[in-house]
């Protein structure tokens, strides 16, 4: 086969970027290892950043997010006895969206499919060739278990963080940076409507807790956890006990409502980045060049932000053989990821029990001036609501 560019991975990332380049002409081939089924159950993010969102409805996919989509003004941050509203839209005018990362995978692939554009699921075995050249390759097995080669100008590494194309990057020429954190999320969804029209996200000496929501009727909570942590040992009551500790159920009159859990897992916590983003005629978008703690909720919205990006990018080079977009590439998206690199390991440093009482009191004068001064609580507001694509 042959095509404009070929897009490893079907997650927002790849999806969107095949459908930005579709708007500007360009033919793309998306090749994905997992069923479509698989894609589609992965329960991950929820939040959308404001520029997420005017991006989506440019690019005509932002009938599902006015449809099921919730803006919010800002959130909660609280300690034990405390409780403290940052609004976001007085702060720095700009608010959130509570959509989640499933909503949108729908949106996209019903925008793949109406327009017809090809995506090989069940796809194993992706390898990338003569990225040096400006007629790279990908091979693949497809779910018949056929063979297939993809003639290409260009290949856009979207396919995650245990994907194929990062790695595809000679070794000589790039760098990474990684920080590991000593504990996890235990992440659930439940059958009940949210306890809060916020976010809260809770500091406490036993450990984080964040309510957030999915709809009127499914609640998302997550606990911290220590590494190693297996979901099977935390029966429901075990959860909802926590959460309502560390939430501060009776605080104010203030009561978490539990329910029916329907999904929990155990989400590690990674900071990483791999620079440059782009290596010939290959280019690194979404989870495939970095990873973020998800206090913060920035992972989604830094792969939307690096599409956006590189759909402009690749048209100049694939239409015009221009390659000026092409080469800033990398250097103009690593400003806003080490951005949110930074917010992600602020939030999480700044919200997390890290067991040592110095950090603690550290984190509660830190919290304590993000709640009462203007000027720290517009950083946050700042970052969390996202700075421009581009920035
Ligand atoms: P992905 O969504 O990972 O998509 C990459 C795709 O490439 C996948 O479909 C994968 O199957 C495919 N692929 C991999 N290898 C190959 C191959 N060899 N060939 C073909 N295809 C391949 N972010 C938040 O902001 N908040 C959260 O609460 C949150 N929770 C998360 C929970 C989990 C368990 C995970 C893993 C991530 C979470 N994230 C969260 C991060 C967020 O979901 C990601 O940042 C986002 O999905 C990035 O999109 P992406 O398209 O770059 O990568
Ligand atoms: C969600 C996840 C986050 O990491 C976050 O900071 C806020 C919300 C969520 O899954 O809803």
């Amino acid at each position: 086969m042959r095509t404009d560019v070929v897009v490893i991975g079907a997650g927002p990332a790849g999806l969107l970027l095949a459908h930005l380049l579709a708007a500007e002409g360009i033919e793309s081939i998306v090749i994905e290892a997992r069923t479509k089924q698989y894609v589609a159950a992965r329960i991950r993010a929820g939040i959308l950043e404001s520029a997420s969102v005017d991006l989506l409805r440019a690019a005509g996919l932002g009938a599902g997010i006015e449809a099921e989509g919730e803006e919010h003004r800002g959130i909660y941050l609280q300690w034990p006895h405390e409780r403290h509203h940052l609004d976001f839209t007085a702060l720095v005018g700009r608010s959130v969206w509570v959509y989640g990362q499933t909503q949108l995978q729908a949106d996209l692939v019903a925008a793949s499919e109406a327009a017809g554009r090809p995506v090989f699921y069940d796809a194993s075995g992706a390898a990338l060739h003569d990225l040096d050249s400006d007629r790279p390759y990908v091979t693949f097995t497809d779910a018949d278990g056929n063979g297939q080669r993809i003639d290409a100008l260009a290949v856009a590494g979207c396919d995650g963080a245990f994907g194929p194309s990062r790695a595809a990057m000679p070794d000589g020429q790039r760098e990474t940076w990684e920080r590991v954190y000593p504990y996890s999320w235990l992440g659930i969804l439940a059958d009940v409507p949210p306890s809060t029209d916020e976010l809260i996200y809770a500091w406490h000496p036993d450990g984080f807790a964040l309510h957030s929501m999915r709809s009127a009727t499914v609640s998302r909570l997550y606990l911290q956890v220590p590494n190693g942590t297996n979901a099977a040992d935390w029966p429901d009551d075990r959860i909802w006990d926590t959460l309502a500790t560390r939430l501060g159920h009776g605080q104010d009159g203030w009561r978490l409502t539990p329910g029916p859990i329907t999904e929990r897992s155990v989400l590690p916590m990674r900071s990483f980045v791999q620079s440059p983003m782009s290596h010939g005629r290959l280019f690194l978008a979404g989870d495939a060049a970095h990873t973020v703690p998800p206090t913060g909720a920035k992972g989604l919205n830094l792969a939307i932000a690096d599409v956006a990006l590189l759909a402009p990018a690749l048209s100049d080079l694939v239409r015009d053989n221009d390659a000026k977009l092409a080469d800033a590439y990398s250097g103009t998206a690593l400003r806003r990821v080490w951005r949110a690199e930074h917010f992600s390991w602020w939030m999480t440093t700044m919200l997390h029990a890290s067991g040592d009482p110095f950090d603690a009191q550290l984190q509660l004068s830190q919290l304590r001036w993000v709640t009462a001064s203007a000027a720290g609580a517009a950083g946050l507001a700042e970052n969390y609501t996202g700075l421009p694509i581009g920035f």
